[in-house]
């Protein structure tokens, strides 16, 4: 198991270009079934659950291959309809090939994804939107485990979504494109993300109005053709990038950065005290003074402040100067670097029946053993390495890579000091 060892105090100064976007990109390999040919994907990241959605699509059938950042897809032999459980209980975004096999076949058999360490992420406004399409399901395998999804005929359908879920959204999309008729989904999720896997599919013929807004609407199409795609950059990742600064202080400027995608994440940083100037797809960010507080920041569905920015704000929360509250008001479990934070000499308090911690900031961390619970949790703990005195351990430190190319190469070339170490490194 690998760790991530960093020794904090160290200012950070240079240029760092921003990776394409996981979020996008997950989508969008699953979306390539619906074509019965070839996708070329690219600004494609190399990171772990890329590399498990395109494992999936060879279970599928699929031939893929790789060129620098490039992904190629041929889905001609794409005739498996049933994902190995293994590799959705593995990552639960593999449920995004339940809309995109049943738009293709007609017949999807897939496994129920687990729950993650942030919360229990069940489908249920996937499976209920879907159902109205025409579409028998059924639960099989050893205590209900799997779903079987089938209909001779895929129909349009008024959806109605009880919360604007970005894998409902997306999900709902993939079965729709090849059906019959027009769907509408009242209550769309509006991130980025789903923006992009419907420019994926407008540019391989699918007729699709609405993206961006809570009202999106789906003309079926007969088939789809080849396409070339070049995904967005990562505006998790770029947000991530720009709290470390906040927390360890210094001027850095990333490169190739979704700016229309991270007005939230911006002015929330904005509120901390930092300079950050923005022009076409370039970001600017100083940090030089002694952070200010947040006296509420709650995560919400987009354009709200992404759930995802939610660690890695508390990491900088943590130094400032003064009393802040975040409420997580997204998934029911997503403080799980509170002790860990603690640990480095934050000052934390738990209000759980809300999701609400009140962080009392301190002038300085401490390095630590800690752990990576979770992908953006693991990110946010090595920012606050990077602020701490000292050397801070993050064991376990894979989940990170599941979402970014490479954390410490992109950080140690802005002056972080920061290596991947074997476990036993914590010493
Ligand atoms: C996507 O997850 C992202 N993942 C998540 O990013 C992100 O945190 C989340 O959207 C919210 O923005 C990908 O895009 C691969 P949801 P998703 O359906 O689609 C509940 C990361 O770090 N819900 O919008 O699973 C759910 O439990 C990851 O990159 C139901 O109750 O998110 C959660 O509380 C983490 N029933 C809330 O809705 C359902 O059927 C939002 O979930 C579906 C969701």
């Amino acid at each position: 198991m690998s760790s991530i060892e960093v020794i904090g105090g160290k200012q950070l100064k240079g240029e760092l270009n921003i990776q394409g976007s996981k979020n996008a990109a997950l989508p969008v390999i699953a979306a390539t079934i619906l074509n019965k040919g070839t996708t070329v994907l690219k600004n494609c990241p190399k990171i772990l659950d890329v590399y498990h959605m395109v494992k999936i699509l060879k279970e599928l059938g699929c031939s893929t291959s790789w060129d620098g950042n490039t992904l190629y897809v041929d889905s001609r032999n794409a005739v498996v309809t049933a994902v190995p459980e293994e590799s959705v209980t593995k990552m639960r975004s593999s449920i995004l090939f339940l809309g995109s096999l049943l738009g293709r076949h007609k017949e999807v058999t897939i496994a129920y994804p687990g729950g993650c360490s942030i919360g229990k992420r069940p489908i249920d406004y996937h499976l209920k939107a879907i159902k109205k399409m025409n579409v028998t399901q059924e639960f099989i395998g050893d205590n209900d485990s799997m779903i079987h999804c089938y209909s001779d005929r895929i129909l349009g359908a008024e959806i109605f979504l009880e919360f604007p879920s970005v894998g409902a959204t997306q999900n709902v999309i993939l079965t729709a494109v090849l059906s019959e008729g027009t769907t509408r989904i009242f209550n769309a999720a509006r991130e980025p993300e789903v923006i992009e896997v419907c420019n994926y599919l407008i540019a391989a013929g699918a007729k699709i109005s609405g993206k961006g807004t809570a009202f999106i609407e789906i003309e079926g199409v007969k088939q789809l053709h080849d396409v070339e795609f070049q995904l967005s950059s990562d505006r998790i990742v770029a947000g991530t990038y720009m709290a470390a600064v906040a927390a360890a202080g210094g001027d850095v400027v990333l490169l190739n950065t979704p700016n229309l995608h991270l007005e939230s994440t911006v002015r929330a940083l904005r509120r901390t005290g930092c300079v950050i100037e923005t022009t076409e797809n370039r970001i600017v960010i100083h940090s030089r003074q002694r952070l200010l507080p947040i006296d509420v920041l709650k995560t919400q569905p987009y354009p709200g402040f992404p759930t995802d920015m939610q660690s890695q704000l508390m990491s900088v929360l943590c130094l400032a100067e003064g009393e802040s509250t975040i409420i997580e008001d997204i998934f029911e479990s997503r403080f799980q670097n509170v002790n860990d934070l603690r640990k480095m000499g934050a000052i934390i308090t738990l209000d759980n029946k809300q999701n609400k911690a009140i962080i009392t900031g301190v002038r300085e961390l401490q390095g630590a053993v800690v752990d990576a619970h979770d992908l953006r949790g693991g990110a946010a703990l090595l920012i606050a390495g990077l602020a701490a005195k000292g050397k801070t351990i993050i064991c376990d430190s894979t989940s990170i890579e599941r979402g970014y190319e490479d954390i410490c190469r992109d950080l140690s070339a802005i002056g972080a000091q920061t290596r991947y170490c074997s476990e036993n490194a914590a010493g």
